[in-house]
């Protein structure tokens, strides 16, 4: 598969919800039981294209794309605080994963994290996830209270 990676523009915020919300309903909502369901759900309502919109008009936020021709097929986001950066999303559109794209994604967005002298990395991952991560060499700092997501973190080396 020819699969190019790109910085995000503006005009992107459309396709780029619904990479999110078809991958987070059809990959990620099925590892998640009916104690939590509710949470994840909740958690997309408020997830809409206005806000997707919103973290691209954002400075402190970094977005790639990886595309497959002009089809958009996955997404990495990268937040910023002082030295501390959180991988805010990272989706692969159902039908691509398993083709290294998520493991890409991450990779150039490391690279971009530690470019900005980034000690830190954070995310909130899905239940689904966790072993995904952690083999990218996150830690796990358990599940957040509500039992829907653990909290990872990655220590970087500053180039
Ligand atoms: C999790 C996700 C981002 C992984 O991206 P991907 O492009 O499918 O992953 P890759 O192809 O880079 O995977 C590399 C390896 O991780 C494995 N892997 C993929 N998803 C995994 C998961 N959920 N749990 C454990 N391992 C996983 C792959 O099998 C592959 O293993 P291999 O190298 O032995 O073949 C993607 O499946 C996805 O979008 N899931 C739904 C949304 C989601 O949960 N996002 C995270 C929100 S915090």
């Amino acid at each position: 598969m020819n699969i190019e990676f790109e910085k995000a523009k503006l005009s992107d915020y459309k396709e780029i919800h619904t990479v999110m919300e078809t991958s987070a309903r059809e990959i990620s909502r099925k590892s998640y039981h009916k104690e939590v369901v509710d949470t994840f759900d909740k958690f997309y309502v408020e997830k809409t294209t206005d806000y997707i919109k919103q973290t691209l008009e954002n400075p402190n936020n970094h977005t790639i794309l990886a595309k497959s021709g002009e089809r958009i097929i996955g997404f990495i986001q990268l937040k910023v605080n002082k030295q501390t950066g959180t991988i805010s999303h990272l989706y692969i559109l159902p039908g691509y994963e398993g083709n290294s794209v998520g493991t890409q994604l991450f990779k150039r967005i490391k690279v971009k994290a530690m470019q900005l002298n980034i000690n830190k990395l954070m995310l909130e991952s899905t239940l689904n996830a966790l072993s995904y991560y952690e083999r990218l060499g996150f830690k796990n700092n358990g599940l957040i209270p509500d039992g829907s997501a653990y909290i990872l973190e990655m220590e970087l080396e500053c180039v």
